[in-house]
Parts: C-alpha cells; sequence; structure tokens
C-alpha cells in the first residue's frame, strides 16, 4: 500500500499541465470518484486495522496534496491565459483613453488670432497687475476724470490695478517699438462688477493696433470688415456707429447685423438686429506722444473686443457663467470643433 501512494505522489509531482485542458486531464485522473486517488481509498478499506494505522495518515496527505496541486495548476494556466491577452493579442480592442476638450473660449480666441495673423499682426502679451499709467494715464484718461469710472477697477494698491481692459498692453508696445506697428494682444481682463448672466468679474479681450505713416480711417474700416467677413461669414453686415473712448479719436463701435427674425437674434440685438461686437477707432495724439511716438509723421487705429459675447453668440451659450464653470457636460459638447 506505501509503495502504491508513493507511485500516485509521484505521478502527480511530475503532472504538468499548460492549458485547460490538460488540468482538466489531471482532475480526471486524479481526483474523480474513480480517480487514482480515490481508488487507493478503495484499497485502503481492505486492510487490516494495524495496516490502516500505518497507512491512514499518508493517505490522508496524498489526497490534501492532489487538491493542492489542482488547486495551484488551475491558477497558473489562468494568470498564463491573462499574460497572453495583455501581452501579445493585438487584435483585441485598445482600452479607451478619454479624449479631452478644447475650451470654447480658446477656440473662438484661437480662431480670431489666426485671421489677423493672416493679415499680418504679430501678437504681444502684457502683465494682468497694471500701473496706473498704462492701463489709464497714457491712454488719456486724466487723474479724477469721469471716463475713468466707465470701467470699475479692482484696486491692489493706490497706483496698482488689475488691469481693465487689454488697451493697457498698445501702450507697452508703443513705448517698445518702433512704428511700423501690427499687433494684436489677446488677454484677461477683471472689472469689478456684479456678476450675472450677462457679466463676469473677469472676462477676456483681444486688442488691435496698427501705427504707420498715413493709416486712415479707411484702412480701420477695410481691416475690421475682412475680419467679419472671415470670422462671421462673407455675406455679414456690418456697420460703424460713432462712440466715445478716451484713447481714440474719432471713436466708433462696430454691429454686425443679425435681423431679428429668430427669438434669440431679438433678444440679443434688443430688438435692433445689431449686434455690437468692437469698440474702435484713430489713435488719440495725445495717447501716441505719451507713448513716444512721432503723431506729426505716424498715425493708427485700434480696436477692442470681448471674447466671451462672441463666443456665446456662436454657440448659443446663454450665461457667461457657465463658460467659467468647468462643468464637463458642457465642456464635452465642443470635442468636435477642436
Ligand atoms: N478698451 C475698450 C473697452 O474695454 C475697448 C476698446 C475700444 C479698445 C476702442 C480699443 C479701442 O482699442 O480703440 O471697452
Amino acid at each position: 500500500m506505501k509503495q502504491q501512494i508513493e507511485n500516485v505522489k509521484k505521478s502527480i509531482l511530475s503532472f504538468e499541465a499548460k492549458t485547460e485542458k490538460e488540468v482538466e486531464d489531471f482532475r480526471l485522473r486524479f481526483l474523480v470518484k474513480k480517480g487514482e486517488v480515490n481508488s487507493l481509498f478503495e484499497e485502503f478499506k481492505k486492510l487490516t486495522k494495524e495496516e490502516k494505522r500505518k497507512a491512514g495518515s499518508i493517505l490522508n496527505d496524498l489526497k490534501n496534496y492532489a487538491n493542492q496541486k489542482f488547486k495551484e495548476l488551475n491558477e497558473g494556466v489562468v494568470a498564463k491565459e491573462e499574460e497572453t491577452k495583455e501581452g501579445t493579442d493585438f487584435s483585441l480592442p485598445g482600452s479607451i483613453v478619454p479624449q479631452g476638450s478644447k475650451h470654447p473660449l480658446s477656440i473662438v480666441q484661437k480662431k480670431m488670432i489666426e485671421i489677423f495673423e493672416r493679415m499680418g499682426f504679430n501678437i504681444s502679451l502684457g502683465p494682468e497687475v497694471e500701473d496706473d499709467w498704462h492701463n489709464f494715464s497714457a491712454l488719456n484718461f486724466p487723474k479724477n476724470h469721469p471716463a475713468r469710472d466707465m470701467q470699475d477697477t479692482f484696486f491692489i494698491e493706490k497706483e496698482i490695478s488689475l488691469r481693465t481692459h487689454t488697451s493697457s498692453v498698445q501702450v507697452r508696445v508703443m513705448e517698445e517699438n518702433e512704428p511700423p506697428i501690427r499687433t494684436i494682444s489677446p488677454g484677461r481682463v477683471y472689472r469689478n462688477e456684479a456678476i450675472s448672466a450677462r457679466s463676469n468679474s473677469f472676462f477676456h479681450q483681444i486688442e488691435g493696433l496698427y501705427i504707420d505713416e498715413g493709416v486712415s480711417f479707411a484702412d480701420l474700416k477695410q481691416t475690421l470688415f475682412l475680419f467679419v467677413q472671415q470670422f462671421f461669414g462673407e455675406k455679414t453686415e456690418v456697420r460703424f456707429r460713432p462712440s466715445y473712448f478716451p484713447f481714440t479719436e474719432p471713436s466708433a463701435e462696430m454691429d454686425i447685423f443679425l435681423g431679428t427674425e429668430t427669438e434669440e437674434d431679438y433678444r440679443l440685438t434688443k430688438g435692433t438686429g445689431w449686434l455690437e461686437i468692437l469698440g474702435c477707432g484713430m489713435v488719440d495724439v495725445n495717447v501716441l506722444e505719451n507713448c513716444g511716438i512721432d503723431s506729426k509723421k505716424y498715425s493708427g487705429f485700434a480696436f477692442g473686443m470681448g471674447v466671451e459675447r462672441i463666443t456665446m453668440f456662436q454657440y448659443g451659450v446663454k450665461d457667461i457663467r457657465t463658460l467659467f464653470d468647468n462643468d464637463k457636460r458642457f465642456l464635452e459638447q465642443f470635442k468636435l470643433l477642436n
């Protein structure tokens, strides 16, 4: 009996299984009722008491060993299958990496910049924390002049504030460069306004500046008209309305025509059919001189527009705050537009 047990043990020890089928062969050979291990138990029954005492424990050990070996073989095969799946099965579909999307403001800003770049404008940037000179004084806002109230300012110190417009970058560019200057300045600006569906305490603008000899209002109109045609479509109508800004003379605001046919257009244009999209004008002589540019030799135009306003119009966004909530359900809708 002892010898028989030893022989079965040896067979179990040397048994190898690489596939599920081979593991099953092991089970059928050793573990089923008529398998080699149970057959030994049948033999065992026939032994005398004395012999049973000797063989009992080694036979039990054999059974445990067989079960243990079966478990190991099984785990080995499963692990191997996983391994080949991950390592070499190229026909399996890849794991999906979620795709990000550009922010709608970035999409619109990029499109605007590209249009002006094609017209020969370069990009210039300035600081968001600005001194009084660049944000106001150089731009012809006299101290204590009511024009400063046009923009509610976040002050940091007496003469230092968060910039209220990107016009501050005009000043920096003119101070540092000789004409001809053709530049656009995108950036974030801040205003101390009550937050609502229509206004936020920060937003984005794109500023434009063109200074050279003999630049006229006709150049301004043509540049902006070309921009509108490329951005909103060739047939877009525009109009210029006289306006006032301290840093331009004459000054204007430009509207594009939407009509009042849809309820949305009616609402956006307050029933006029016209949507204001930017402020512009010929750079005031005082501003040129403040920035060290010879106003007898050079003239130029400037314009500034809000990116949020145009983004909201383009995508039908009704509340400016949705642009800053970072709600994925909103942002994911812009995936295809990247
Ligand atoms: N800075 C003005 C604003 O924030 C916009 C603006 C108007 C910019 C006329 C200009 C301009 O350059 O010429 O409301």
